[in-house]
């Protein structure tokens, strides 16, 4: 390996550093998707220009002293203006598609009613020019003859502040209506080019860091720690996942009765999955994994598979847990053609009693410890994320779990990935061996899930850039490129190379 003096990386074809521990195009089925993935407001930047209205992660963020180095997505990785060079890049990789999310609050800015066209325009540029890698302009430079493949998520996390202030935002019923309305318009607006869909990234995160703890925006919670606003940590993340899960089902009734038809796409729903491993064989912390798997996922995709919450969250609950309608049941059930999976990691769970003089509250509901080593070995070798921990055979369990449970639906590995140290720099940082290991065993774990026979069709790498990192801020690099915060140049790591190497086409 060579670090060239301009700081790009570069390798001879024999490198070992590279190696894809058997992996290639050909370890999945043909059709198999390969892509990387990025949310709105943590590349795009241009959080005031062409007219955006705020989100709640704006908002959230001007606190003063909240976020480390007062960090926001103001800027951020500016791909509102260099979408191109970031596709091309993508291209270079090998890759297929691309999983972006839309901003709800730049197409209407303040939620419902006015268009914003510039707004609009910006995700036409973006969706046309992946759509264009495969058209003529490469058919005259010879650049690649494949196009990247749009996969446009229709919220991750930035609800327009707008709807916090008409109604509380998820905790308002009218929120239903209101996102079936801005999804419509984005099928309207995108479907002709746009076929593969997800409604929402990770709503079990917007409920429980939202509402419960407080840590995400809209922060509330109720033992005000921090910057937290006073909610009610035993209803309100219940309420807010019902709204969500209906704004999720309407979204898809709309897609399903005025477009699907004609547009002939796709749509799901990515949900976040953290594998939870029984810390011993003992009844009560196999009870405790089962309940911590049932609180995390099961709380959005049992009812979007069963049409209810699982029966350890019913039993537990009781009756601050929403019940949903029989016409609800009707849409919500069923409603997803492809199961979206966020996978990094992978913890102990242990059994606790519940303190009955801590007040109610959604964490305290899972009567559980999180442990992450045992017997003083830790579960796996640590990222830089307090949360993260390199578990390659998590992955394959949690897969395998959808499969069993679920009635192993069409499955996508929808992100995955691990962070470095924000302050590490040119060429060191470039070096990410412990990222090429992390990716080299998950995927190889993936493959046996699907050699086992799970329906998964496709896998996207969190995330194609370092980026803006919530709580974080720019303190942890998840890209398999870096980006230099002050210039904003992108350079490969050694992670990209080994996807571009893993990805090749034999011509
Ligand atoms: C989950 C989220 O979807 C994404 O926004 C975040 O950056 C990554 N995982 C890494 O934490």
């Amino acid at each position: 390996l060579l670090a060239l003096a301009d700081g790009q990386l570069e390798f001879s074809p024999e490198s070992t550093e590279l190696d894809t521990g058997g992996l290639s195009r050909d370890s999945f089925p043909k059709d198999f998707i390969y892509g990387t993935a990025t949310s709105a407001y943590q590349v795009e930047g241009a959080a005031h220009q062409d007219g955006r209205g705020d989100s709640i992660w704006d908002v959230f963020l001007r606190q003063p002293g909240l976020e480390v180095n007062n960090a926001s997505g103001e800027v951020t990785v500016d791909q509102y203006h260099r979408y191109k060079e970031d596709i091309d890049l993508m291209a270079k990789l090998n890759f297929d598609a691309y999983r972006f999310s839309i901003s709800w609050s730049r197409i209407f800015p303040n939620g419902t009613g006015k268009v914003n066209w510039k707004g609009v325009a910006y995700y036409d540029r973006l969706i046309n020019y992946m759509l264009q890698k495969g058209m003529f302009i490469n058919y005259l430079t010879f650049v690649s003859p494949f196009c990247i493949t749009p996969y446009a998520n229709l919220n991750h996390y930035d609800l327009p502040q707008a709807l916090q202030e008409r109604y509380n935002g998820w905790l308002g019923r009218q929120v239903v209506k209101d996102f079936a309305d801005y999804a419509d318009f984005c099928f309207k607006m995108y479907g002709d080019r746009v076929k593969n869909w997800f409604t929402f990234n990770e709503p079990r995160v917007v409920a429980a860091l939202g509402y419960d703890n407080g840590y995400f925006a809209p922060s509330r919670c109720s033992q005000p720690y921090g910057n937290c606003t006073a909610g009610d940590s035993g209803t309100e993340p219940y309420v807010a996942a019902h709204n969500l899960i209906l704004c999720h089902a309407s979204a898809v009734q709309r897609y399903r009765e005025k477009y699907q038809k004609s547009q002939k796409g796709r749509i799901g729903i990515l949900l976040d999955f953290v594998w939870y491993e029984p810390l011993t064989r003992g009844k009560s912390d196999e009870y405790a994994a089962q309940r911590a798997r049932d609180f995390h996922l099961g709380w959005f995709l049992h009812p979007i598979v069963y049409g209810e919450y699982p029966k350890t969250m019913q039993n537990i609950v009781k009756d601050r847990l929403p019940k949903f309608t029989k016409e609800e049941v009707n849409i919500v059930k069923g409603s997803a053609d492809v199961i979206g999976i966020n996978q990094y990691t992978a913890f102990y769970m242990q059994h606790v009693t519940v303190n009955k003089s801590m007040p109610p509250g959604y964490q305290n509901d899972w009567q559980v410890g999180f442990v992450y080593e045992k017997n003083g070995v830790p579960i796996g070798p640590k990222a830089y994320s307090y949360w993260l921990y390199e578990v390659p055979w998590g992955l394959y369990k949690a897969i395998m779990y959808v499969k069993e449970r679920y009635g192993n639906p069409t499955m996508i590995l929808a992100e995955n990935g691990m962070d470095q140290p924000g302050n590490v720099t040119i060429p060191d940082g470039l070096k990410d061996t412990q990222r090429v290991n992390y990716y080299r065993s998950y995927i190889q774990q993936l493959k046996k899930t699907v050699d086992e026979g799970a329906n998964v069709i496709g896998y996207f790498a969190w995330s194609l850039l370092d980026n803006f990192e919530w709580r974080l801020g720019y303190t942890s690099r998840f890209g398999i490129t870096f980006v230099d915060f002050k210039t904003l140049k992108r350079t490969p790591k050694m992670s990209a190379y080994w996807f571009q190497k893993m990805l090749s086409r034999k011509h």
